[in-house]
């Protein structure tokens, strides 16, 4: 066969049978200078999706609760679930009486409240309320189920960092075998729910934080996740961040407030129960209207525990300036 190989034509033939390929005949690069653009900015209305949710609520049957949300896909093309490269949101709806069944899985997830009262979740046994401006964490493996027993809808903002576990290989789900854990206590604080009105005391005594990103910002937990890491932030209004950029993927849930966040020269305008996904290496900055607090989750601990966290406050420049002669956007 050696023989054969003479040229690098019959080279690259021979490579096909063996699933191999030459480092200097790559189809695609291997090593690019920085991260490159592939999830794009984008923002999803809660105003938009709430009248669909209402409707999967009355289309879809009840025993389908748990999965009854509705993925924020990033529209990169290609993408099929993904809302940045490490993590999934999803809108949900839980109505009065329905209850979602137990279930545990590897992927971490946690709840950010946007509307309803009445609504419990049971994490590991432990059941507690889920209010609005309130975050519970479900850690990776542990038992979770959600019941509704008040009057109200209830929605809420899931992340999970599903595409990253996909990536790495280590999906393990399972439901429960009763369907339900037999054994539930009531608590009102638990080290898994972080409490809006513990946010905004805490809030009220914060810091600036150094990258000029908030007027204040806290963390819930340390991180709140193995995976992701949680900030509330606190703009007043009129608010102007500096110009940011991370190599973390972060996705923001607007609680209160209205502004726009300048992403690449475009304005992404945002108000209450907005997710606004921002992937990993794209300046941004915020620019605040109304009082607002958005929830911050992203994949920093994933960066910091590899190495791989870089952060860096750009010099403001106008939007103008951020475009190229032919103007297209930098
Ligand atoms: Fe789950």
């Amino acid at each position: 066969m050696a023989q054969s190989l003479n040229s690098l034509e019959a080279l690259y033939q021979a490579f096909d049978g063996m699933s191999v390929e030459g480092g200097w005949h790559r189809r695609t690069p291997a090593l690019w200078p920085e991260p490159r653009k592939n999830f794009v900015p984008f923002r999803w209305r809660y105003a938009d999706v709430k009248p669909i949710l209402d409707a999967a609520g009355r289309l879809v049957d009840h025993a389908m609760a748990d999965r009854r949300n509705l993925t924020m896909t990033n529209p990169v093309q290609g993408n099929l679930y993904a809302t940045v490269r490490t993590m999934v949101a999803a809108y949900q709806l839980i109505k009065p009486g329905e209850t979602a069944d137990a279930h545990r899985h590897t992927p971490n997830a946690l709840r950010i409240i946007l509307e309803g009262r009445g609504t419990f979740t049971v994490v590991n046994g432990v059941r507690v309320e889920m209010r609005p401006g309130d975050v519970l964490l479900t850690p990776s493996w542990a038992w979770h189920s959600h019941s509704s027993n008040g009057t109200d809808d209830c929605y809420w903002v899931d992340v999970l960092d599903v595409p990253m576990v996909h990536l790495m290989e280590g999906m393990f789900f399972e439901r429960h075998p009763d369907k339900l854990e037999s054994r539930v206590a009531d608590a009102d604080s638990s080290p898994i729910a972080f409490r809006w009105e513990d946010s905004v005391g805490r809030l009220e005594k914060a810091a600036t934080p150094a990258n000029g990103m908030a007027e204040r910002e806290i963390q819930l937990g340390d991180p709140a996740l193995r995976t992701v890491a949680l900030h509330v932030q606190r703009f007043g209004a009129d608010f102007k961040s500096e110009l940011f950029r991370t190599t973390a993927n972060s996705l923001f849930t607007v609680i209160r407030g209205s502004g726009r966040t300048w992403v690449d020269g475009e304005a992404i305008e945002w108000s209450m129960g907005d997710v606004i996904a921002i992937p990993a290496w794209r300046a941004y900055r915020h620019e605040v209207d109304t009082e607002s607090f958005m929830v911050r989750a992203s994949d920093e601990p994933v960066m910091r525990a590899i190495g791989m966290l870089r952060e860096e406050v750009l010099p403001a420049q106008p939007e103008a300036q951020r475009r190229d002669a032919s103007g297209v956007v930098l």
